[in-house]
């Protein structure tokens, strides 16, 4: 199953795809007809010798009917596009969970509903980027903002495309048929990093959706544990966030390494620095060229004790013990 429009997978996919399949039929039987006629009328009637080429001038009952067919034709196309589009277009009814979801250069940031299950121990609730989770057969809400220029949210296979414009709120709703990962893309070009700007849909098995939030809140809990506070604080303030991902809160830059289990790495700085400890990362922060020369991370001028905060933080990202997928 392939990234395609054609695969539908969900109900407002299968929309789109219905009236796709229907006129797509409907055109190659026009095609067949119109062309067919045209070529068997050509060589039937054409001029050869002992033979001249037979004119005909009006035809009512043929002038009639392709009058009235196409005109039959357009008419079912439009009832049938209304009535498709009121079902894509349908963002009240049986709404289960809404997702506010932030477009920008060049990612996105997936907030979720402010109910306990995703209530974090500072209050704030669960916003991560990279991956919108949601249950199987749930119409989901996805309220689309944009903090820059125009962005659009489009997984193919869920289906429905809506653009995500600064300064003008938008909605779109995805429902999944069966759980898996769906990939999508930023379907407005955005600048440089526009055709990175993916889109991971995870959908999970509703009894196995809660079990997920549950981790998610973990992770994201571990990143504002109190005691590093600071330190995230001033890494997610600077540049570090346009360049490198830290999974599970609002940096989700794409040009530097990621950043979210680095504490569990064996070196850092492409392999320059090693092991990855308090005395390394100081040392490759304070000053990247001076380590590595010719290295895109640039010397930021941070003072010691940013330094320091940061350092103290980035050293929790770690995996948990017996982590499958820890780099
Ligand atoms: Cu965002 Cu293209």
């Amino acid at each position: 199953m392939g990234p395609w429009p054609n695969d539908p997978l969900g109900p407002q996919a299968r929309a789109s795809a219905d009236i796709y399949w229907i006129m797509f039929v409907a055109a190659v039987i026009v095609l067949v007809i119109v062309d067919g006629g045209l070529i068997f009328a050509g060589f039937k009637f054409r001029a050869r010798p002992g033979h001249s080429a037979q004119q005909f001038h009006g035809h009512n009952f043929l002038e009639l009917v392709w009058t009235v067919v196409p005109t039959l034709m357009v008419i079912s196309f439009s009832v049938l596009s209304f009535e498709k589009l009121n079902v894509m277009n349908d963002n009240h009814t049986g709404v289960d969970m809404t997702v506010q979801v932030q477009g920008q250069q060049w990612s996105w940031l997936f907030s979720y509903p402010k109910e306990d299950r995703f209530k974090l121990i500072d209050g704030s609730y669960l916003s991560v980027g990279e991956e919108l989770h949601i249950p199987v057969d749930t119409k989901v809400l996805l309220q689309l903002s944009s903090k820059d220029v125009i962005h659009s949210f489009w997984v193919p296979n869920i289906g429905g495309k809506k653009d995500a414009v600064p300064g003008r709120p938008t909605e779109l709703w995805i429902q999944a048929d069966k759980p898996g990962t769906y990939k999508g893309q930023c379907y407005e070009f955005c600048g440089t990093g526009h055709a990175d700007m993916l889109v991971t849909l995870v959908v999970h098995p509703k009894a196995e959706y809660d079990a997920w939030a549950k981790t998610a809140l973990a992770e994201a809990n571990r990143l504002i544990d109190p005691a590093t506070k600071t330190g995230r604080e001033t890494f997610l303030s600077l540049a570090c966030v346009g360049c490198h991902t830290v999974k599970g809160t609002t940096a989700a830059g794409k040009v530097g390494p990621e950043l979210t289990y680095v504490a569990s790495k064996k070196s850092i700085a492409g392999g320059v620095l090693s092991p990855v400890d308090e005395a390394n990362l100081t040392k490759w922060i304070k000053n990247p060229p001076a380590v590595k020369p010719g290295t895109a991370m640039p010397n930021l001028n941070l003072s010691d004790t940013q330094i320091h905060d940061i350092v103290q933080w980035l050293l929790t990202l770690k995996c948990a013990p017996n982590q499958a997928n820890c780099p």
